[in-house]
């Protein structure tokens, strides 16, 4: 089965890593080998051949002339090269989305999902081709007029983790294609797979159209070359997904050379649920946001904060609901599990050590707590943790695992607090149908966090609203809203139109 998957995705036994431009896959074989491993039974689905250090020049030099070309195509132009690829994707939507399963390990309906983000993305991306907009101003000086306007930046520098293998791709490259821009993508070295067919749709689909090189990969078998592109002066933007400390070691090293990061880190997402929550709504929007793709999105819910007159009820509700997802726990690119396995042993081993901490700091295992030591892969059973304070260091970490807090609160305000007192400021939610309570949660005194939601859940934002959080999660914005300025270069124009020349601010200056 998963043999006919890649094929169908023009995927071997032995795949290039690295996609060099002008059709041309790289022939390098001994930069390393990085094996793509299947997390639900830990046997290799397919290699991919890393790149060396001369394919990663070629890529870069070839994305600086591309740039040339595609820096001044019209910008509906590119909106339509950006268009085909939502096309192509749709096409490839299902075959794509088993791979993300198979190879990242979230069920079928996430990993279609997540195509179908791809797919939203780019369409929301063609509309913005013809939405470039800069504001005009109203100059001090008579014969004067002033305007602002974005021009594309240059290369785009995507590292994307594993889980989002193919999405978070996906907003950048088409914002930054629309904006101008060529990109580069350095994968996931656990997702490899998912990129390589990423890259031939999207590209087929470019070349069938006559559309020039936009989008390039390469793979890396260690960190050597990802440091390089990290340091490289030709690619003015690095957008960076994935831990707060490698994060902030990217964030740093682009600043030094005064390049532009933009940052997607680790949250540490809450849900406050006041007395007053429809639980119809919060038990299904708790349980997905943290037990959905196993804990390892970057807006999974990690902390639960319950009024204390309710908090009894919904744990026993919650265990219940729990031990339901028990029974669906399986092979991912099956339609009837509910939960995969974790991506990689590392996951497990972050997730066994968190319960560990978990107990050692007084908390009670609710439910789950254990690996599944009866199969293979990496299966661990969905965990919700009780008697932990919010300040304890394990809760104040992000574990990257499907293990839930769950702690009291007595009044909003003090669930506000809680839900603000943790490094990270990413996605936040509370359910009530106390308007005063939903209110202040969003106000400028509530939530902290670049995602507050009423009623719905932490996870599952949609592509139109720009994504991103504060604090250790690095403040960065990317898909929707005006999130595409940070793939082009702002510049203010003052045209005179006058027979004279008046100096702003009033200044004489005679000669
Ligand atoms: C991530 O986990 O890196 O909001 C992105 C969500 C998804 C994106 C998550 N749309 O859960």
């Amino acid at each position: 089965m998963s043999a006919d998957l890649l094929k169908a995705l023009g995927l071997d036994a032995a795949n290039s890593g690295s996609y060099l431009g002008q059709g041309e896959w790289s022939k390098t074989t001994d930069a390393g080998l990085i094996e793509s491993i299947n997390p639900a039974t830990g046997t290799v689905i397919a290699q991919v051949h890393a790149s060396s250090a001369a394919d990663y020049d070629t890529i870069v030099e070839r994305a600086q002339a591309a740039f040339k070309v595609w820096r001044t195509t019209p910008a509906p132009r590119r909106g339509e090269a950006v268009r085909l690829c939502g096309e192509a994707l749709r096409r490839h939507k299902d075959a794509l989305g088993s791979l993300v399963a198979l190879e990242m390990g979230k069920i079928k309906a996430e990993g279609d999902g997540e195509v179908q983000e791809m797919i939203d993305i780019a369409d929301f991306a063609v509309g913005q081709s013809r939405m470039l907009y800069g504001y005009t101003m109203h100059s001090e000086r008579p014969g004067h007029r002033m305007y602002e306007q974005y021009h594309p930046l240059g290369i785009v520098g995507i590292i994307s983790a594993f889980n989002f293998p193919v999405a978070v791709w996906a907003w950048n490259a088409f914002l930054a294609a629309i904006c101008g821009d060529i990109c580069i993508w350095k994968p996931s070295p656990k997702t490899p797979l998912t990129a390589i067919a990423s890259m031939k749709i999207c590209n087929a689909a470019l070349k069938e159209a006559g559309f020039p090189d936009l989008f390039f990969l390469f793979n890396d078998a260690g960190t050597e070359l990802a440091s390089k592109f990290v340091d490289d002066t030709r690619i003015p933007l690095i957008s960076f997904t994935g831990s707060t400390a490698v994060g902030r070691a990217v964030g740093e090293r682009v600043a030094r050379r005064m390049g532009r990061s933009l940052l997607e880190l680790g949250g540490n997402n809450a849900i406050i649920l006041d007395k007053t929550a429809d639980l119809k709504l919060a038990i299904p929007g708790i349980v997905f946001g943290a037990v959905g793709t196993a804990g390892q999105r970057c807006t999974t819910t990690r902390r639960l904060f319950v009024h204390q007159d309710i908090h009894d009820d919904v744990l026993a509700t919650l265990v219940k609901a729990y031990k339901q997802v028990e029974g669906k726990i399986g092979d991912p690119t099956q339609a009837s599990t509910l939960m995969g396995p974790l991506n990689s042993e590392q996951s497990v081993k972050g997730f066994l050590d968190a319960i560990a901490q978990a107990k050692a700091a007084g908390g009670t295992v609710a439910t789950g707590g254990e690996a599944l030591t009866d199969r293979p892969g990496n299966f661990v059973l969905p965990t919700i943790v009780t008697g932990l304070k919010n300040g304890d260091t394990v809760v104040q970490h992000e574990t990257f695992a499907p293990i839930l807090y769950v702690m009291k609160f007595a009044s909003i305000d003090e669930a506000i607090d809680a839900q603000n007192a943790v490094p990270q400021g990413l996605s936040s939610s509370i359910f009530t149908a106390d308007l005063k309570a939903a209110e202040k949660f969003l106000s400028a005194g509530g939530s902290d966090c670049g995602i507050a939601n009423v009623n719905i859940g932490t996870s599952g934002a949609e592509i139109g609203g720009a994504f991103g959080g504060e604090k250790e999660t690095g403040g960065g914005r990317e898909s929707g809203s005006d999130a595409w300025k940070v793939y082009m270069r702002r510049q203010t124009n003052t045209i005179n139109y006058s027979d004279s020349l008046p100096l702003a601010q009033g200044i004489k200056f005679d000669l």
